[in-house]
């Protein structure tokens, strides 16, 4: 006999919940992907009843894209919401949870606690559900899911996994990395491993440097009370970046398995040329966008960095001498995030081309988002001409072949992976670690009173100044391919004659 899954959500009334969550949930109930029976019992300090949350819930998913709310279905499943308010700093509060839990449970049960709250209250509610009983598996799984930040540098997120360690075991664990939910992401390993075709040219005998942008069009809206602490490199590139870094550079596996996968990722996280903190400025960029600094709870003459580029080596056999050029900002030209793979230049040209750096480089862009796809650029012969050359895009989109409705929300599939318990796309206690070993000596080159301030930059750039001369002096630049406005190859000047 199947026995009941509970989704229990701390911070249930928040944003996370009914923007994400409950609309994920509804959506592998849809596909009848929900482990049967089940119900999403959430919690948090505000007074509000079954029919608030549901009302709530109800609003956002109706404004879901494509037509995706059904009145009848959504009956049943708001049947199974239900509310109970309670504030997790008063220790009763867990006993009144588990009381009110246990009795729409009605025997042994599945339960899931997803943190979807800030993370100040992570420890709390673990050690709230610990001496509560609420973690002991008896009859049922326990999990529990946790939402970055894990922990804002390396001793402050050993500290975070020890506690945690204390009352449970790793394997309970899901750190979320929405990125890693994302299918085109998912996707890297796919085009990389389910193909013969790039594997042979992936590594440093073919492959010159490797650009990886994650750029926003937004600011830091309402979120400064926590991002003026943080700032871009803790926001995005100890998790999201280096994610994404290590898809690219890591070696296959012999399966499709959770710690396999994790073990491979950190190895090319330990193979990372540390940076020091002194040489922050010889290896990374920081700057902040016009106007930051009058946005709502920013603290007066902040020096917090909302667009950061950083160079890496990887040294191991496949990637030595390969530059790794990582950049992420707020307020950009583009909302895009794309891997750039660009290859050498063929050793001898016979064809005269221009001085263009780009010119002859083969390219690989695999486009993240929004334009969800793989673009190859490869040089081709002008007609008519006796040896001009220009580059070509030849292009598979997701949308070409599949439909756009079918490519789900990263939420969608990391909730279903915890339901199955399939840890694959989470990130391991151990990688956080070594993570934050990598960018804390370079948070601390930047923080020192005596290094620069980030650098100013337009809104609606592409950032600082100096990332674009960083390149130039490698003999490189940005390579925009998968962006709405970026250049296409058929607008470019051909390459010479
Ligand atoms: C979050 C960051 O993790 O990722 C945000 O905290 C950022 O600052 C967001 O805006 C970007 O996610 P996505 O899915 O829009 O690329």
């Amino acid at each position: 006999m199947t026995i009941p899954t509970s989704i229990v959500i701390f911070g249930a009334s928040g944003d996370l919940s009914h923007r994400k969550l409950i609309p994920a949930l509804y959506n592998l109930y849809k596909k009848k992907r929900m482990p049967e029976p089940f119900r999403v019992f959430g919690t948090a300090g505000r007074s509000w009843t079954d029919e608030d949350l549901r009302v709530v819930a109800r609003e956002q998913l109706e404004k879901l894209p494509n037509a995706s709310f059904d009145p009848e279905l959504w009956r049943d499943f708001a049947s199974r919401l239900t509310y109970q308010p309670g504030n997790v700093s008063i220790p009763d509060t867990f006993h009144q949870i588990n009381a009110g839990l246990s009795a729409l449970e009605n025997g042994p049960a599945n339960r899931l606690y997803y943190l979807a709250t800030p993370p100040e209250y992570f420890l709390e509610i673990i050690n709230g559900l610990a001496f509560s009983g609420m973690l002991e598996e008896n009859g049922g799984w326990r999990r529990v899911v946790i939402e970055k930040p894990f922990g804002s540098d390396l001793q402050s997120a050993i500290s975070l996994n020890q506690s945690i360690h204390a009352v449970l075991n790793e394997n309970q664990v899901y750190r979320i990395d929405h990125y890693l939910g994302k299918e085109t992401v998912q996707n890297i390993l796919v085009a990389r491993f389910a193909n013969t075709i790039f594997e042979p040219v992936w590594n440093r005998n073919y492959i010159d440097n490797v650009q990886i942008t994650v750029a926003e069009t937004v600011g830091v809206g309402t979120r400064a009370r926590y991002y003026d602490k943080a700032g871009i490199i803790r926001d995005m590139f100890q998790n999201h970046l280096i994610q994404l870094l290590t898809l690219v550079a890591m070696e296959p596996t012999s399966s499709y398995n959770a710690d396999a996968l994790r073990d491979e990722k950190i190895k090319v996280i330990r193979a990372i040329r540390p940076i020091a903190a002194s040489d922050a400025k010889t290896n990374s960029v920081v700057g902040q966008y016009r106007g930051y600094l009058q946005e709502a709870n920013v603290s007066e003459g902040s020096r917090t960095p909302t667009y950061a580029m950083v160079r890496f080596f990887i040294d191991n056999w496949r990637w030595q001498g390969v530059p790794f050029y990582l950049r992420s900002g707020k307020k950009l030209e583009d909302k895009v995030s794309e891997i750039i793979i660009q290859f050498k230049k063929p050793p001898h040209m016979i064809f005269s081309v221009s001085e263009d750096l780009e010119g002859s480089s083969n390219l690989l862009a695999m486009c993240l988002q929004p334009d969800e796809g793989i673009h190859v650029r490869f040089e081709t012969k002008v007609p008519d001409t006796v040896a001009q050359t220009r580059s070509v895009n030849m292009k598979y989109h997701y949308s070409d072949v599949f439909d756009q409705k079918d490519i789900p929300e990263a939420y969608e599939r990391l909730l279903l992976d915890v339901l199955t318990g399939d840890a694959s796309l989470f990130t391991r206690a151990d990688q956080t670690e070594l993570s934050w070993a990598l960018f804390d000596p370079i948070i601390a080159g930047w923080e020192d009173p005596i290094a620069p301030a980030p650098e100013p930059y337009e809104p609606g750039s592409w950032g600082p100044a100096s990332s674009l001369r960083f390149l130039k002096a490698e003999g490189y630049q940005w390579v925009n391919i998968c962006g709405e406005n970026c250049v296409e190859p058929d607008e470019a000047q051909p390459d010479g004659d």
